[in-house]
């Protein structure tokens, strides 16, 4: 039977338009979503029906206009800025198409502030991920000396060293070769089966969907 523990992530009814200039663009149209604990779901749609949208209104970057998301078994939407700030430092991971890397940073220090920023103990917890992600011997190196595909496995380290409850992934392979795509895919998947990270993920490459546990289509601001 399905419990309210079993989720952790209920997005109910999200609405959301951005105003411009004083005009209104309706994005998106009503919005349900379920995530249960070690789900692996892609989010797939043609440009601009609000996938990015979507995935910014649960990473708590900007409210919903109407709606709710409970993320953990808590209501979070409604927040203050210092509330949604904790939770995304607590209970989310960011992964991007950009890696955002800083670049006067080592990879393993890319990592380590991840972990300072929440004020944790260091404890070797950096080095363990990187050695996960197979970045241990690069450690030292600045991003700008790393491959693409190293530069993303060094940013889904940062992302997952918090143990975040959901990782968040808009459009990770979207930079990457086929090759280094597949390789991260399968580095998520890899964290996601052995880990447990419950993972959503955007993407426009229907052989990365195929290793989803589900795939939502969207379509002009609402799931098909
Ligand atoms: N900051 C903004 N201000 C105004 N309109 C925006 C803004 N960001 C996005 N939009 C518009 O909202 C719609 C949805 O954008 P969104 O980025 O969510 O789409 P997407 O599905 O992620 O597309 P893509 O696959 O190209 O990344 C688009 O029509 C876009 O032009
Ligand atoms: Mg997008």
């Amino acid at each position: 039977m399905t419990t309210i523990s079993d989720h952790i992530l209920k997005v109910r009814d999200v609405h959301y338009a951005y105003h411009t200039a004083g005009v209104a663009t309706p994005v998106l149209h009503g919005i349900d979503l379920e995530l249960r604990r070690g789900e692996f779901v892609i989010i797939m749609g043609p440009s601009g029906c609000g996938k990015t949208t979507l995935l910014n209104i649960i990473g708590l970057m900007m409210p919903a206009r109407s709606g709710t998301v409970e993320l953990d078994g808590a209501e979070v939407s409604s927040l203050d800025d210092a509330g949604r700030a904790s939770v995304r430092r607590n209970k989310l991971g960011f992964v991007f198409q950009r890696f955002n890397l800083l670049p006067v940073l080592t990879v393993e220090q890319n990592v380590s502030l991840a972990l300072r920023l929440r004020g944790d103990q260091l404890d070797g917890q950096a080095i363990r991920i990187l050695e996960r992600v197979g970045l241990a011997d690069k450690r030292h190196s600045k991003p700008n000396a790393l491959s693409v595909g190293e530069q993303q496995r060094a940013a889904i380290a940062r992302a997952v060293v918090r143990r975040p409850a959901l990782l968040l992934a808009d459009e990770p392979t979207g930079s990457l070769d086929s090759r280094n795509a597949q390789s991260v895919l399968d580095l998520l998947r890899e964290l996601n089966a052995s880990d447990g990270v419950t993972t959503l993920m955007i993407t426009h490459n229907e052989h990365l969907a195929d290793r989803a546990d589900r795939v939502l289509f969207m379509h002009d601001g609402r799931f098909a």
